[in-house]
């Protein structure tokens, strides 16, 4: 009888003493500390907002010096615009487009006029997306890149 006491009281007394232990480990893992520097600079970048507002007409530094470098592109030639651009649809007439190299494709839309071609090519027309699809190209650019498509479709503008 007695030892059976003897057991029951040693296994309560060790059950409170493993509460015990689990509550001072528990509490040390919790307690509060302050964040390091680096802690603090990595949770402001995570929280950080994704945008700006400026209040200000003067670009920002970065885009002056950006600005600077990209000086004023050289304007490409009337070949390098077909190539890159005009000729994803035109050299295999994707859409319907007039191809290059055809007369056939051409001569009918040249009879509306060069200037009016001009427009459609700046303004698009249907599916041919104004400039190209290009935004970048300057009307120059788009001239010369006409001009060297009714060339090469043996047509002079
Ligand atoms: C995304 C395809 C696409 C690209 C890129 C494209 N075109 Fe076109 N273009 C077309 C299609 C399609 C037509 C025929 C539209 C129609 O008549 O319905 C067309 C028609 C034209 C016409 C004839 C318009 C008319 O009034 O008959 C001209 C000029 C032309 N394109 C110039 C250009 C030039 C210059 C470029 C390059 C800077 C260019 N296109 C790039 C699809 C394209």
């Amino acid at each position: 009888m007695l030892t059976l006491v003897g057991v029951l009281g040693a296994m309560v007394a060790f059950a409170v003493f493993i509460g015990i232990l689990a509550y001072l480990i528990g509490g040390f893992a919790h307690k509060d500390r302050p964040l390091e520097a680096r802690e603090i600079a990595a949770l402001e970048q995570r929280i950080a907002p994704i945008g700006e507002v400026r209040t200000s007409d003067q670009p920002p530094m970065e885009t002056v010096d950006a600005g600077a470098s990209a000086a004023p592109a050289e304007p490409r030639s009337g070949s390098e615009v077909v190539q890159q651009v005009c000729a994803a649809c035109h050299s295999a007439g994707v859409l319907g487009a007039p191809k290059i190299g055809s007369k056939e494709d051409w001569q009918p839309r040249l009879a509306q006029g060069f200037d009016t071609l001009m427009d459609h090519t700046v303004n698009g027309i249907r599916t041919m997306p104004p400039k190209g699809g290009n935004p970048s190209l300057t009307e120059d650019e788009l001239k010369a890149a006409l001009t060297e498509m009714l060339q090469q479709s043996s047509l002079s503008p």
